[in-house]
């Protein structure tokens, strides 16, 4: 888990969209997995397995979550048959082994609409999850949220790096970066100012550096 900081118009939305393929950098080198990647480009990148996950992305409102799951990947069986049952099993199996969703008013039969957005951001997380993105991508999900689905978003995003999953998180809360991120990279005016492992720098260095490099540049 890699946590993106750096101050507003540091170029971190910038950042994801070349990475997710929408822009294409004016300079420099992109590798995914040791192999150099030319023009990247959306489809390329969702190849890759890069999953972005924005505000409330994407989610059919009125549909049941288990069909929101698997949009686009519906289970059918040789007849061409919906194996409904199966997926709904699989989704409740997802909610509640891979991102701890304890809610006992949630099941694979709510309608996404009735979800806090907190939840919605959840479900984005589960399917990208299932969906076998290898990337999973994070431009502030917790924008707009309360504290306290801030503090079960935070949950799911630790239910990436607990399924085994790389993700890029950004977040302008550095104390939400800082607690789930293992390295964190500070951007400054479009360029990669440094970068941290969060287990070889306190909270207050990371604070202390951050402020140093929006004022002067540098780290020093
Ligand atoms: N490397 C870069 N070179 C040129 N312009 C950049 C670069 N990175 C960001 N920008 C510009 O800076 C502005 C803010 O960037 P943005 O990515 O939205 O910042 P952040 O998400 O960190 O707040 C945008 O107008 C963007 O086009
Ligand atoms: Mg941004």
């Amino acid at each position: 888990m890699v946590g993106l900081l750096g101050d507003n118009g540091a170029g971190k939305s910038t950042l994801i969209k070349i990475i997710t393929g929408y822009h294409q950098p004016d300079e420099g080198e992109i590798f995914c997995n040791g192999q150099k990647i030319d023009h990247l480009s959306v489809p390329k990148a969702r190849e890759l397995g890069i999953e972005t996950v924005y505000q409330e992305r994407a989610l059919a409102e009125l549909q049941s979550l288990w069909r929101n799951i698997f949009i686009g990947r519906e289970l059918s069986n040789s007849l061409g048959f919906l194996k409904v049952k199966e997926m709904q099993a699989q989704t409740e199996q997802l909610m509640l082994e891979s991102m701890g969703f304890t809610s006992t008013a949630v099941s694979p039969e709510s309608t996404i609409k009735t979800f806090s957005g907190g939840e919605k951001q959840g479900v984005a997380i589960v399917r990208a999850l299932f969906f076998d993105a290898e990337i999973i991508v994070l431009d502030e999900p917790t924008m707009g949220l309360s504290l306290k689905e801030t503090r079960k978003l935070i949950n799911f995003v630790r239910g990436i790096k607990e399924a085994g999953k790389s993700a890029i998180f950004i977040d302008h809360n550095i104390f939400h970066v800082y607690s789930v991120a293992d390295r964190v990279v500070v951007l400054d005016r479009g360029r990669v100012a440094g970068e941290f492992m969060t287990s070889a720098i306190s909270l207050n260095d990371l604070m202390d550096k951050m402020y140093r490099v929006a004022e002067t540049g540098s780290f020093d």
